[in-house]
This record gives structure tokens, sequence and C-alpha cells, in this order.
């Protein structure tokens, strides 16, 4: 895969996306934060990139994807707990769009083997609509900007082959997340789940760190239920935990 110059200027549409392309934001999620549905928002450097936890900032240097997504939420607000599976799961299409297999850590985590391709934050600013955040690491050197990231990190342009910009990468993004919402709210979200769980039919060791509990607890993963919830096999039993209980998920093998 090679850098080729940006054709899309900003404002172009993406099947009917309106995509706005700034020099450097702090976080494209909080610049989001009041567009419109249907607006993204992509930025060449962060100048404060946010992780899904609040002590992981996101490396976020030129040649990345740094895209926040602004999708709409009708009520009822319980119907849009498990986006957050939804729009990792679409991140999975599109980059196989773009010829590149991944996977999913529970519960957006993109990973190529045990390299982090991708990390995608979720927030809910506003009653009607969603920010769906995708950080993609493409050109850029996460690991140069921080050297903790050595050797936990992967490009798309060291796995995609053909030429792509960020303007492209970002409307295929954009395409599958619109998919992925219209499914969700036209069929709910079992065939996701049958499809995730699919993915993850293996079960897998993991260590949890449950919010609250400085012990962390190990088990078999074991895919997520119809409620998006994580489900786990301990040697005590099973156990089902919603995200907000989960405060990381360690793979273990
Ligand atoms: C994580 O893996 O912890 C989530 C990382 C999410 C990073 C993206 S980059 C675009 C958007 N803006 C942010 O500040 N964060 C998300």
């Amino acid at each position: 895969m090679s850098i080729v110059s940006e054709t899309l200027p900003s404002g172009a549409t993406a099947d009917g996306w309106h995509l706005e392309v700034l020099p450097e934001v702090s976080s494209t999620n909080t610049h989001a934060a009041r567009l419109p549905a249907w607006t993204a928002i992509r930025a060449s450097t962060q100048t404060a990139g946010r992780g899904r936890t609040p002590e992981r900032r996101w490396v976020s240097d030129t040649g990345g994807l740094w895209l926040s997504a602004v999708l709409p939420c009708p009520a009822p607000r319980s119907r849009w707990e498990v986006l957050p599976l939804v729009a990792g799961w679409a991140v999975l299409y599109a980059l196989e769009e773009l010829g590149v297999s991944a996977r999913l850590r529970w519960p957006n985590d993109v990973m190529v083997g045990k390299r982090k391709l991708a990390g995608l934050l979720v927030e809910r600013y506003t009653e009607d609509t969603a920010v769906v955040g995708v950080g993609l690491n493409v050109f850029n050197h996460p690991d140069r900007a921080d050297t903790a990231l050595s050797g936990q990190t992967v490009r798309l342009a060291d796995l995609a082959s053909g030429d792509h910009n960020l303007n492209e990468i970002a409307a295929t993004m954009l395409t599958s997340l619109r998919a992925g919402h219209a499914q969700l709210l036209r069929d709910g979200f079992s065939a996701i789940a049958d499809d995730l769980n699919a993915r993850w039919s293996d079960p897998r060791p993991v260590e949890l760190t449950l919010v609250g509990q400085p012990a962390p607890l190990r088990g078999d993963f074991l895919g997520v239920d119809p409620r998006g919830r994580l489900r786990i096999a301990t040697t005590t039993g099973r156990a089902i935990y919603d995200a907000t209980q989960v405060s990381l998920l360690r793979e273990l093998d």
C-alpha cells in the first residue's frame, strides 16, 4: 500500500455522509459532540486523542485515520447499548473491503494477531445521536510517537496492497458504519451477535479486571449474549458482565 494524494476535499460526501477534514483538533470525538447525524470529521492529527479508558491517551500522529462519525439513535436508548460492538463489527467489514482480515478483541479493539490495528471510542453526548470514533493506524508510526507501543501495533499500510488515501479509507468506514447501523435498526442485534460469536468460536483464555475489584478474574472468553454482554467460563461456573463492569480484558494466549 502506498501513500497517494488525498483527492476528496473537505465537505465531500460518502454514501450520504458529510465529511469534514481538518488539519488538527484536540479530539475528533469532542469536536463531533454537537454535530448533526450523518456528519463525520477526520483530522490529520489530534493533540489530545482519547482512548476508551481515561488513562489511555490515543497516539494520533500524521498518517493515521482519526475519524468520528455521528449516527442517529432514535429511542429507545437501550437499543444502542450494543452500538460499540456493532461499530467494531462494521470496521472489520470495512477492513475486509480494503483487503485486510482482522479480528476483534472484546469489545472493539481491532487486532491482527496480537497487534492493535485500530481502536474505537463510542460516546453519547446527546439523547438522539452517538459519536463513533475510529482510530486506525495507516501510514503513521505510533511506536515512534510512543516507544511504549513498540511491538504492539500494526499499520494498514503494512497489510493492504494497492493505493488508498485517507479520505477513501474514511469513506469505506462510513459506508460500513451506515450499513451496520441500518441492520441494527431493521433486524436488531441477534444476527450481528451470531456473526461475532462465530468469529469468537474458539474459547480464549482471558484475564478480566472488574470495576472496583482489584484482583483480576481468569477464565475463557465465550463471546457475547443477545444483549452484547461478555460471557465467560471460570472454574466456578459461567458469568456475564456488561461493558461498564469490565475495566480491562487481557488475552492470555
Ligand atoms: C481505544 O482503543 O482505547 C479507543 C481509541 C479510539 C481513538 C479514536 S481516534 C478518533 C476518535 N477521537 C478520539 O479522541 N478517540 C477516537
